[in-house]
C-alpha cells in the first residue's frame, strides 16, 4: 500500500516522496523585471533541504503584463533563465525535483494598464475593466507560453505546471462565466487551453510529464462544477495534460451559497472525482499539513501527490517532520540528523 514516502515515478519524472510545495507567489522580485532573487534561492532551497519531494516554483508569467503585480516572476526574457537555473540546481542536490508554473494573469494583472482577457469584463467593481484579446493577439500569446517553457527546460525544470485555475487567462477562457466570445475561441472553450498545451508539448522533452492546475469548481453564482471540470479536464489529458494539480476558485466574487469550506482536505473529493472519472494521475492541495491526513489521502488514493502550501510557509522542513510522525525513512542532510533521530 503507497503511503506519503513511497516513491513515485510519471514518465521521466522521479520523486523520492509524495510531497509537493505548491506554487506560492512571494511577490518578492525587486526590480520588476522578472528575475528571481536571493529571497527566491533560500525559500525554494530551505524546502528541497525540507524534504519536499517535489517543488513546484511559484506563477511565472510569459509576458509583463500578464503579472498579478510588479513583483511576479517572469520568463519572458532569456535573462530570466539564469537566476531560476540557480535554484534548480541547488534543489537537486538535495533530492529534490522541480517544477515551475507558467501563467498569464489576463484580467486579474493588477498592475498592467489595460489588463487582457478573453472577453472585456471587469473581476468586480474595484477591477480594471480588461480588453478583448484579438485572435491574433491570442496567437501572440501562445506563443509566449511555447517560449516561455522553451526558457524553463533550458534552466533545467524537470516537470512544467501550466496554471488553469484561480481564474487566471486560462481559466479565464475555459469558463462560460468570463468567456463571453462569439469566435471560434467562445464557440470551444478550451480551444485556447489546447493550443497552449500544444504549444508547450513542443518544446518538452517526451519523458517529461505536463501538469495542469484546474479550479474543479467554480464559487461565483451560476459557475460551474466538478461535472463541468471532468469534462474540460478530459479535453485537455487528450490535448497531451499528464497530471492534474486540483484546486477550485478563484474567477470572481464568491455567491453567499458557493463559499468553500475551510475544513482540512476540502478539495480533496474534487482531486478524487477527476482521478476517478479520467484515469489520470492528481495533486491534491488544501489543508493538507496534517501529517497523518496527508498519508490517508495516499494510502486511500485519492490522489498520488499531496501539496502541502501554507504548512511549508510555517515549515520549511514539514517533509522531514512529516517522516518522524509518521515513522517512515526519509533521507536527513547529514547537518541535520541530530534535529531527526532515526529509531
Ligand atoms: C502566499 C500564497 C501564494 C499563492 N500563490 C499561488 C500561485 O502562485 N499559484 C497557484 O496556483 N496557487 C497559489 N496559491 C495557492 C496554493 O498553491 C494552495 O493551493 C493553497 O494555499 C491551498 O493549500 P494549503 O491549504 O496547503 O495552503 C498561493 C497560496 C498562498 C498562501
Amino acid at each position: 500500500m503507497d503511503h506519503l514516502f513511497t516513491p513515485y515515478q510519471l514518465k521521466g519524472l522521479q520523486l523520492k516522496n509524495r510531497v509537493v510545495m505548491p506554487p506560492m507567489c512571494q511577490y518578492s522580485v525587486t526590480n520588476k523585471d522578472g528575475l528571481a532573487t536571493d529571497w527566491h534561492y533560500v525559500h525554494y532551497v530551505s524546502r528541497a533541504i525540507g524534504g519536499a519531494g517535489l517543488i513546484i516554483i511559484e506563477m511565472t508569467d510569459v509576458e509583463p503584463d500578464g503579472r498579478i503585480s510588479d513583483y511576479d516572476l517572469g520568463l519572458w526574457s532569456d535573462d530570466q533563465i539564469a537566476p531560476l537555473k540557480r535554484i534548480v540546481d541547488a534543489c537537486h542536490q538535495y533530492g529534490a525535483r522541480v517544477g515551475i508554473q507558467i501563467a498569464h494573469a489576463g484580467r486579474k494583472a493588477e498592475d498592467a494598464e489595460v489588463p487582457v482577457a478573453p472577453s472585456a469584463i471587469p473581476f468586480d467593481e474595484n477591477s480594471k475593466t480588461p480588453r478583448a484579446l484579438s485572435t491574433e493577439e491570442i496567437n501572440e500569446i501562445v506563443e509566449k507560453f511555447r517560449l516561455a517553457v522553451q526558457r524553463a527546460v533550458k534552466a533545467g525544470f524537470d516537470v512544467i505546471e501550466l496554471h488553469g485555475a484561480h481564474g487566471y487567462l486560462i481559466h479565464q477562457f475555459t469558463s462560460a462565466y468570463t468567456n463571453k466570445r462569439t469566435d471560434e475561441y467562445g464557440q470551444d472553450l478550451t480551444k485556447f487551453g489546447k493550443e497552449v498545451i500544444q504549444a508547450v508539448k513542443s518544446e518538452m522533452p517526451e519523458n517529461m510529464p505536463l501538469i495542469m492546475r484546474i479550479s474543479g469548481r467554480e464559487y461565483v453564482e451560476g459557475g460551474y462544477g466538478i461535472d463541468k471540470a471532468i469534462e474540460f479536464s478530459g479535453v485537455y489529458q487528450q490535448a497531451g495534460v499528464d497530471m492534474f494539480h486540483i484546486s477550485a476558485g478563484g474567477e470572481g466574487p464568491i455567491a453567499a451559497a458557493g463559499r468553500p469550506g475551510t475544513h482540512v482536505a476540502y478539495q480533496v473529493p474534487l482531486a478524487r472525482a477527476i482521478k476517478e472519472a479520467l484515469h489520470v494521475p492528481v495533486i491534491a492541495v488544501g489543508r493538507l499539513d496534517e501529517p497523518g491526513l496527508a498519508n490517508a489521502v495516499i494510502g486511500n488514493e485519492d490522489a498520488d501527490l499531496v501539496a502541502v502550501g501554507r504548512g511549508m510557509l510555517r515549515n520549511p522542513y514539514w517533509t522531514l517532520e512529516a517522516a518522524s510522525a509518521l515513522r517512515q525513512e526519509t533521507e536527513v542532510p547529514r547537518q541535520y540528523t541530530s534535529g531527526f533521530p532515526t529509531r
